[in-house]
């Protein structure tokens, strides 16, 4: 597995790492399908894709704890990610949420602490003292965003005293690539780490029929990689970009890793992204 640098930290996190939306419930709890999720990612942990993203709105909380049980064992190093909701960014709400999610994960200290979406009613002044309060008492390493603009980012820096912004989430894969207009490059000059999310397009890159798809086809067939490699290691040609697929099927999660150690030709690259444009 290939390591990229987090921001302009010293840290460095995989670029594949593991997403985890839909594990331990959707909006609500459901434990149903646990098992399935926590040998999925110790398969993904085994494989290197050591940095887990999951959030305190993801199965109301338990998806969270499906990654503690994941971790239970694992005794190496791992980059853990959460994010807070955006009803509880007001100052103690948030200090309260990251408590709460830290004991769902059963850790100490999260490494990437995440505004999940932008939240325009509470000043992010408030929230983000709250995020350095965090920083300052050990809980948190780094503070993130996602679903943020360039402006929202902008914003959200300068309303940090101390810290810095080191990355945002965005959705970006070959069928969703709205962030290649501002926020990749933004993300890109500013030396943000932009966390590619749903990265196949929730499966549609997968799924997809005729057109465009053919020329992952043809590429995959070519290279010997599936069509979901090909998709994954095409946004990984930004060098700001990891990216966070998430796999509940064990296939699923070793082809997602093999998506690292190797490049697209400049000439592959270009076929995708005219294909789909
Ligand atoms: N910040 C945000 O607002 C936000 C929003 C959405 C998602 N996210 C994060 O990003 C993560 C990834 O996004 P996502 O879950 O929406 O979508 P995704 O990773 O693009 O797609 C997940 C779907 O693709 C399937 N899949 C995975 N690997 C595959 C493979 N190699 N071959 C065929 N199918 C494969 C999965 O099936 P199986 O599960 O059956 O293997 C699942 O149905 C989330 O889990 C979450 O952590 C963040």
């Amino acid at each position: 597995m290939e390591f990229r640098p987090l921001g302009r930290t010293s840290e460095s996190i995989p670029e594949i790492g593991m997403g985890t939306w839909g594990m331990g419930g959707g909006m609500h709890a459901d434990s149903s399908r646990d098992s399935e999720a926590v040998e999925a990612l110790k398969l993904g942990l085994d494989l290197g894709m050591t940095h887990v993203d999951t959030a305190e709105m993801y199965g109301a909380g338990h998806s969270e704890e499906v990654v503690a049980k994941a971790l239970e064992d694992w005794g190496k190093p791992v980059f853990v990610a959460s994010k807070v909701s955006p009803s509880h960014f007001a100052y103690e709400d948030l200090l309260r949420s990251a408590r709460q999610s830290l004991d769902r994960l059963e850790r100490k200290q999260m490494d990437l602490y995440q505004l999940h979406w932008p939240n325009p009613r509470i000043p992010l002044t408030q929230t983000m003292k709250a995020m350095e309060r965090l920083v300052r008492d050990g809980l948190v390493r780094y503070i993130g965003v996602s679903n943020f603009s360039v402006a929202q980012m902008r914003e959200a820096q300068a309303a940090l005293s101390k810290e810095e912004i080191v990355s945002n989430q965005a959705e970006y894969s070959p069928v969703d690539r709205g962030v290649e207009e501002e926020i990749l490059p933004y993300c890109e000059r500013e030396k943000l780490t932009l966390i590619a999310y749903s990265p196949l397009g929730q499966g549609r890159v997968v799924r997809g029929q005729g057109g465009p798809f053919k020329v992952l086809d043809e590429i995959a067939a070519r290279l010997g990689k599936s069509r979901s490699q090909v998709g994954l290691n095409w946004l990984l040609q930004h060098e700001s970009v990891v990216v966070i697929p998430k796999a509940s099927d064990k296939q699923h999660v070793r082809e997602n890793a093999g998506a690292s150690g190797w490049s697209l030709s400049a000439k592959d690259s270009r076929a995708i992204d005219s294909a789909f444009q």
